[in-house]
C-alpha cells in the first residue's frame, strides 16, 4: 500500500521505484484492455490518459516514482476543481528537472502565493497595455508576417514541388513577438545570435522532456553528472542565462523612465518605485526579472507557434474548409489591404475554424501541472495535500457529454444558426481558474492575424504523392504536429 489515505482515486498498479513513470507503461495497459490500436498511430499521451478514464473513471491516479498524480478528465470535473476549489488546486509542484532551472521563481512554475500573485498582476497589466495601448503589438506582428510570407514563398520555390516545412519560419516570427514585448528588440530572422538562442531553447526543452534527463525527476542528483545530456543541459542553461543577462544589463544602462520600451523597462521601473516606497516583500528584483523573461519565452513561443502550425496543417488537410475561410476573408477584407484586428468579429467562420483546430489539438493538453495545497474530499475520493494534479484539457475538448461527434473537424459547431460565433464554456485551450493562461489575449491576437494574413495571400496544399501527415501530434511540453510540408500557392 503506497498511501496513508485509504480512499485515494483508483488507477493502474504502479511498479516499484518508477511507478507508472512517464506514461511508458500506460499504453501497454490500454492495449491489454482495448486490444491493438486499429490504425496503429492515432494516440498521443493525452489521448491515452483520456482512454484510461474509461477504465478508472474521471478522477484517477498514477505514480511518477513515489509521487501521487491525479488526472482530472472531462469538463465537469476539471471545472469543479479549478473554478470551484481554486484555493486548493492552484499551487504548482516542485518538479526537480524544472525547479533546478526556474528556482521556483517567475510565474509559470511559481508556488501559489503573494509573490506569484503580484507578479502575475504586474505582467498581466503590462501585457494589456501592449495589446491595446500606445505600445501596441499589432504592427510588430504584421511586420513579422510580411517576412513569413516572403520566406515561405522563397522556400517553396526552392523546394521544387516537395513543399515547405513552415515550422522554423513560424517559430521565428512568434519568438520575435515575445522579443519585442520583453526585450524591445526584433531580430532579423537570419541573425545568428537569435537563431542560436532559438535552437538552445528548443534543445533545452527537448532534453527536459524527451531524453534520459527526465530521470532527474526521480533521481535529482543525476543533474550533476559530467557527461551526456546531463552536462549538455547545464551548458544550454548557462548559454541562455548569459544571453538574457546581457539584455537586462543593457536595459539597465539605457533605461529612460519617460519612455519605456518594453516589459523589461517597465519591470525595472517597478523595482525602483517599490524600493522608493520602502517596499521589500513583493519579490520584485533584477534576479526575479530574469525568470519572468524566461517564462514568457517558454510559455509564449512553442504554444503559439504550434497552434499556428496546426492551423496550417488542418487547412491543408481540409481544403473545403480552407476555401470557405478564404471566401469569407475575400468578402470582408478584400484584396487591397491586409487583415487587421479591427476585422475580428466580422469573420465568424474563420474564427470558428481557428477555435475548432484549437479544440481538436489542445496544444497544452495536460495544462501545466497543478498541486493541491491542502487535503480535499473530491469526486468521492480523498486527494491529499501535495498531490500533483493534471487537468486533462484534451479530454475536456473530446468530452462526449459536451460535444456532438467530438472527434470530427467541424467549425460550424462554434456557430449559431445565423452564422454568429458561439462562445462555449467547455472550450478551454487556455485553461481555467486562477492559473488560466496569462497570454490568452496576445495569443488570440497572433492566431487571428496569422491565419487571416496567410490565408488571404496563399492557398496551402499537401504535396501530391506524399502520405497525408498524421493528425495526432507529438507530445512534449506542448502537443506539436509531426513535421510536415505544404505547398504554398500565391492566390493572386
Ligand atoms: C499558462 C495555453 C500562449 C503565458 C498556460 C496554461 C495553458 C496555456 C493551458 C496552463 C493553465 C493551467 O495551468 O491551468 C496557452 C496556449 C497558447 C498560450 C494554447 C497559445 C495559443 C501564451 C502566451 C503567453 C503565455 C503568448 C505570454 C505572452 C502564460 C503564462 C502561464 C500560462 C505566464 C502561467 C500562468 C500561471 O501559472 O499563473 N497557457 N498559452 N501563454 N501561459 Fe499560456
Amino acid at each position: 500500500k503506497r498511501h496513508r489515505f485509504a480512499n485515494i482515486p483508483p488507477g493502474p498498479k504502479p511498479w516499484p521505484v518508477v511507478g507508472n513513470f512517464g506514461g511508458f507503461l500506460i499504453p501497454s495497459v490500454i492495449r491489454r484492455r482495448f486490444g491493438p490500436e486499429a490504425d496503429g498511430s492515432s494516440k498521443n499521451a493525452a489521448s491515452v490518459l483520456t482512454e484510461l478514464a474509461k477504465l478508472y473513471g474521471p478522477v484517477y491516479s498514477i505514480y511518477a516514482g513515489r509521487q501521487l498524480i491525479v488526472i482530472l478528465n472531462g469538463y465537469k470535473v476539471v471545472k469543479e476543481a479549478l473554478s470551484s476549489h481554486p484555493e486548493v488546486f492552484s499551487d504548482r509542484p516542485d518538479i526537480p528537472a524544472i525547479s533546478i532551472m526556474t528556482k521556483r521563481k517567475g510565474i509559470v512554475f511559481a508556488p501559489y502565493g503573494p509573490v506569484w500573485r503580484e507578479h502575475r498582476k504586474f505582467c498581466h497589466t503590462t501585457l494589456r497595455s501592449f495589446g491595446l495601448g500606445r505600445l501596441s503589438l499589432e504592427p510588430c506582428i504584421m511586420d513579422g508576417l510580411s517576412n513569413v510570407k516572403t520566406e515561405l514563398l522563397r522556400l517553396d520555390a526552392e523546394s521544387g514541388g516537395t513543399g515547405v516545412n513552415p515550422a522554423p519560419v513560424i517559430s521565428n516570427a512568434v519568438s520575435n513577438v515575445i522579443c519585442s514585448l520583453v526585450l524591445g528588440h526584433r531580430f532579423d530572422h537570419r541573425d545568428q545570435e537569435f537563431r542560436s538562442m532559438l535552437r538552445l531553447m528548443d534543445r533545452g526543452l527537448e532534453i527536459c522532456v524527451n531524453s534520459p534527463a527526465v530521470l532527474i525527476n526521480v533521481f535529482p542528483l543525476l543533474y550533476h553528472l559530467p557527461f551526456g545530456v546531463f552536462s549538455e543541459l547545464r551548458q544550454v542553461e548557462r548559454d541562455i542565462t548569459a544571453f538574457l543577462k546581457r539584455f537586462i544589463a543593457n536595459h539597465l544602462e539605457t533605461l529612460d523612465p519617460d519612455n519605456p520600451r518594453d516589459l523589461t523597462d517597465m519591470y525595472l521601473m517597478e523595482i525602483s518605485a517599490r524600493r522608493a516606497a520602502g517596499e521589500v516583500d513583493g519579490g520584485f528584483t533584477e534576479d526575479y526579472l530574469f525568470y519572468i523573461i524566461g517564462d514568457l519565452f517558454i510559455a509564449g513561443t512553442d504554444t503559439t507557434a504550434n497552434s499556428v502550425l496546426w492551423i496550417i496543417l488542418y487547412m491543408a488537410s481540409f481544403p473545403d474548409i480552407q476555401d470557405k475561410v478564404q471566401a469569407e476573408i475575400d468578402e470582408v477584407v478584400g484584396t487591397l489591404r491586409t487583415p487587421s484586428l479591427s476585422d475580428k468579429g466580422k469573420l465568424p467562420f474563420t474564427e470558428a475554424a481557428i477555435m475548432e483546430v484549437q479544440r481538436l489539438t489542445a496544444v497544452v493538453p495536460l495544462a501545466i501541472p497543478h498541486m493541491t495545497s491542502e487535503t480535499i474530499e473530491f469526486g468521492g475520493y480523498t486527494i491529499p495535500k501535495g498531490t500533483v494534479v493534471l487537468p486533462n484539457l484534451w479530454s475536456v475538448h473530446r468530452d462526449p457529454n459536451e460535444w456532438d461527434d467530438p472527434d470530427s473537424f467541424d467549425p460550424t459547431r462554434f456557430l449559431d444558426e445565423a452564422g454568429k460565433l458561439l462562445r462555449k464554456e467547455c472550450f478551454i485551450p487556455f485553461g481555467i481558474g486562477r492559473r488560466v493562461c496569462m497570454g490568452e489575449q496576445l495569443a488570440k491576437m497572433e492566431l487571428f492575424l496569422t491565419t487571416t494574413t496567410l490565408l488571404q495571400a496563399f492557398e496551402v496544399r499537401l504535396p501530391e504523392g506524399v502520405p497525408a501527415p498524421p493528425l495526432h501530434g507529438r507530445f512534449g511540453l506542448t502537443l506539436a504536429p509531426c513535421p510536415y510540408t505544404v505547398c504554398i500557392n500565391p492566390r493572386r
